[in-house]
């Protein structure tokens, strides 16, 4: 694993409720986890490709607390709001409540849902995530080795 994301996934679980998030499964057989560290690394691998004045840090962290959502969306929840439109809303006052984030580590939490809520974001590292979750969960969900076939037909919600 990148350097970056390894110390930056070590300080968030030291600090905050991060491994609460291999409690919670994602698509297919990945978990919550799982899927923001894949987002972390495919985002550094776009920031690679595009170049320019990025920053890597904001852009890890906030890839890594996307999904900062904190609950398991296959269970059925009256009382909680449209996973897809809201979840990114719920990541972000989570991610605020549990740790100091900075504007762009805001804007990659809360804007990572567009075009679904179609509130694009402000900065290139939120459009990197924005792009990198997208990738990243067809890839988790199409995944030969996800165990539970059966659900996979699930709506599936970045
Ligand atoms: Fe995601
Ligand atoms: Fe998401």
């Amino acid at each position: 694993m990148d350097d970056i994301i390894s110390r930056t996934a070590a300080e968030l679980e030291r600090t905050g409720r991060f491994s609460e998030l291999k409690r919670f499964r994602q698509h297919g057989c990945h978990t919550v986890y799982d899927h923001c560290l894949n987002v972390a690394r495919e985002a550094l691998r776009i920031a690679d490709r595009v170049g320019g004045k990025l920053d890597r840090e904001a852009l890890v962290r906030g890839a890594l607390l996307h999904d900062y959502f904190l609950y398991d969306w296959h269970e059925p929840d009256p009382n909680r709001p449209n996973h897809a439109f809201h979840h990114a809303r719920m990541a972000w006052e989570n991610a605020r409540r549990d740790y100091n984030l900075g504007p762009t580590e805001e804007d990659i939490i809360r804007r990572h849902m567009f075009p679904v809520v179609p509130i694009p974001p402000r900065t290139a590292e939120g459009w990197i995530v924005t792009a990198a979750d997208k990738a990243c969960a067809l890839k988790e969900t199409l995944s030969r080795n996800a165990p539970n076939k059966d659900t996979e037909h699930q709506e599936d919600n970045p």
